[in-house]
């Protein structure tokens, strides 16, 4: 039995750090454990734009603990109104990694994302153009498709037409969850990946229901059923250059997820690497984290791998029952609960 796994330093190519009181809160976890992240742009008020990025990206690095070199990479997000001069200047910039499509009302902060996806054909074709990658929230929005058919009808409906309109427009699925977005995924020729969270992984959509209503299980695209969670492993079991990791840790206060109508998230960055590991080690497949964490995402974006490393042994990590959050706390995934894994 292994009993510490040393690997490059990992990357999260999906993450929410929020602003202000809550990203002084949940950046120290990130910066502790990844050289960079993919910083997803849903503020209150959206980062449409790159000189909003820049701003944004000053905070994040004002915000980052005494001695860290952590980087944030920025991403806009897309609106109808996104201008074909705005992806040339965001590519320009050198801090823009790439750009998010939120289908409107699709999840939080949506509600300025793109209504129509053929509104934005001329800031996507811009994408292709100069090399700029699209992330993709995979879910259509209509009252009358079923929440757990989301992504799936999405593939059919937005994804696979807009692969066939636009070949060469580079992508990423983010936080796959079902079969057939694995299944998509897998059938093209190239230019196409996908992130994967911890806890779409880790469990079913049971979870939400164990005992009773279990909001800190509540994220979006929502837990699937157990065909789903083996496809997602059988993936990254595979060592498929394709699927990398993205925690979507997704930050909201407790108050805000403990309520009649809680919000959307699962909050991961305590203990990223330290989940992945013991999904990873429970499938007798430690040898694929390191690939996965560290060495995929930064491929796929053209980004140098990261030189130094980290090591992760086996001693019990105890997570707390909560986290300060503002004026609020956070509960973290596995909260009160005991890790195997420890990173050091
Ligand atoms: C994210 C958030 O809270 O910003 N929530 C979530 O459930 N994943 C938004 C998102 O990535 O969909
Ligand atoms: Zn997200």
């Amino acid at each position: 039995m292994t009993d510490t796994l040393t690997l490059r330093r990992p990357d999260d190519w999906h993450l929410h750090l929020r602003d202000g009181a809550a990203l002084a809160a949940v950046l120290p976890h990130t910066a502790a454990q990844f050289a960079r992240a993919i910083i997803m742009p849903n503020l209150k008020a959206p980062v449409t734009s790159t000189d909003l990025a820049a701003q944004y990206r000053e905070r994040i690095l004002a915000a980052r603990p005494a001695g860290s070199r952590f980087e944030p990479l920025m991403t806009l997000y897309l609106t109808d109104n996104t201008s074909t001069e705005e992806i040339r200047k965001a590519r320009a910039s050198g801090f823009v990694h790439g750009c998010k499509l939120y289908p409107a009302g699709a999840t939080t902060h949506s509600d300025a994302g793109v209504t129509d996806i053929r509104r934005i054909d001329a800031a996507l074709e811009a994408m292709a153009e100069v090399g700029m990658p699209l992330q993709v929230h995979g879910e259509v929005t209509h009252a009358d498709v079923d929440v757990f058919d989301r992504e799936t009808r999405f593939i059919d409906e937005v994804l696979a037409p807009l692969r066939a309109r636009l070949p060469t427009l580079r992508m990423v699925f983010e936080h796959v969850t079902t079969r057939s977005a694995v299944d998509f995924v897998r059938a093209q020729p190239q230019g196409v990946a996908a992130t994967i969270t911890p806890q779409h992984l880790t469990y079913n959509r049971n979870a939400l229901f164990q005992g009773g209503i279990r909001p800190h299980y509540y994220c979006l695209p929502v837990l699937k059923r157990e065909r789903d969670r083996t496809a997602l492993l059988d993936a990254v079991l595979a060592g498929d250059a394709r699927f990398f990791l993205g925690t979507d840790s997704a930050p909201h206060a407790r108050g805000t997820k403990e309520t009649a109508c809680g919000c959307a998230g699962i909050y991961s960055a305590h203990a990223a690497m330290e989940l992945y590991a013991e999904v990873f080690e429970d499938a007798r497949a430690l040898h694929r984290l390191p690939a996965f964490a560290s060495e995929f995402g930064a491929r796929f974006y053209g980004l140098p791998l990261n030189e130094d490393q980290v090591t992760l042994r086996r001693e019990p990590l105890e997570i707390p029952a909560h986290y300060p959050y503002g004026d609020d706390v956070l509960v973290p995934l596995r909260a009160g609960e005991r890790l195997r894994w420890r990173l050091a």
